[in-house]
């Protein structure tokens, strides 16, 4: 079968099942065509709860699809390719949340949403890259635990400066390993580009850039821009998709090694084999994490509007 051919079939699947395909900007061009919703992972997370679909299909890494699960207990949530995981969403436990948190008495925490469900039940609310800096200035409290990224906690403490935060030592393993001398590099190659950066990378990293924000923030801003080049700095599909969508325009990746292997391992047969009821996996949550984690991301929505 060709791409194309795969493509017709999901699409008639898709329809015949009552399926609700999401897709994250990570993926890769061919799921962004058959997809309904594609956008960052706050867009998919207020979508995913609007849709009236009998079943969802997440084409991302699993806290996305958990995320849809929480917000729509009754339908049916599936993960395209159950090895997806984000190795941030993994880095923190249990325990050495409850050891943190008794480290931060008189703290809120927030926790990105690129944590696990289980992780969420013990957060008082959890926040994106889209939504980070609104929800952390309007929450009731000026003392933050922020988990598990430093880089995003210290962009939105650079935003709110009359609030005090403490970090956790996690990260993205690719966002985390783009350097100053990357962006120089990248500069030196391209000086009349205009460099665009996700808030995941190092603040010496986004201390140079001419706009932060979310993989949603950056493709917009590059679509409305009147600039012609600009460097990208986050998950390489972005390039490509700017690409696509503007052929006028010119987009250079900050540099080869952002690419999330987490994200790219779904592929359009993950989709179709889903579909046709062979592959995928089912999200199953224990009830106290549905109904912990659910406060949790239900109050992201509340006050991120
Ligand atoms: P967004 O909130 O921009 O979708 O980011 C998700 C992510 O995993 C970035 O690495
Ligand atoms: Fe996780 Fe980083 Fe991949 Fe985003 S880019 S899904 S944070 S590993």
């Amino acid at each position: 079968m060709t791409i194309q051919e795969i493509q017709k079939e999901i699409i008639r699947l898709k329809k015949e099942k009552e399926f609700c395909i999401l897709a994250h900007a990570y993926q890769g061009q061919e799921i962004l065509e058959i997809a309904d919703y594609t956008g960052d992972s706050y867009g998919l997370s207020v979508q995913a709860a609007k849709d009236s679909r009998k079943h969802v299909l997440m084409c991302g890494v699993r806290f996305m699809a958990e995320t849809c699960k929480v917000l729509s207990p009754e339908k049916r949530v599936y993960l395209a390719n159950p090895s997806a995981g984000c190795p941030m969403a993994e880095q923190l436990d249990l325990e050495t949340l409850r050891n943190l948190k008794k480290e931060h008495p008189g703290y809120m925490t927030v926790a990105y949403i690129n944590t696990t469900s289980e992780l969420k039940t013990e957060c008082d609310v959890c926040v994106t890259s889209s939504s980070a800096v609104k929800i952390c200035k309007n929450l009731d409290t000026d003392k933050i635990l922020f988990i598990p990224d430093p880089n995003l906690g210290h962009y939105v403490s650079s935003q709110i400066p009359e609030k005090q935060f403490a970090f956790y030592t996690g990260g993205c393993p690719r966002h985390l390993i783009m350097t100053e001398e990357d962006v120089k590099k990248a500069k030196a190659a391209h000086p009349d580009a205009l460099f665009l950066v996700h808030p995941e990378c190092r603040p010496e990293v986004v201390a140079q850039a001419d706009y932060v924000g979310s993989t949603t923030g950056i493709m917009d801003y590059a679509r409305k821009s009147a600039a012609k080049e600009f460097i990208i700095g986050t998950e390489n599909s972005i390039v490509e998709h700017l690409q696509f969508e503007c052929p006028k325009k010119r987009f250079y990746p900050l540099s080869v090694m952002l690419t999330c292997m987490n994200m790219k391992v779904t592929t359009l047969m993950d989709v179709y084999h889903v579909l046709n009821g062979t592959g995928g996996e089912e999200m199953i949550l224990p009830k106290p994490v549905m109904e912990g984690a659910s406060r949790c991301i239900r109050r992201m929505i509340e006050l991120g509007g």
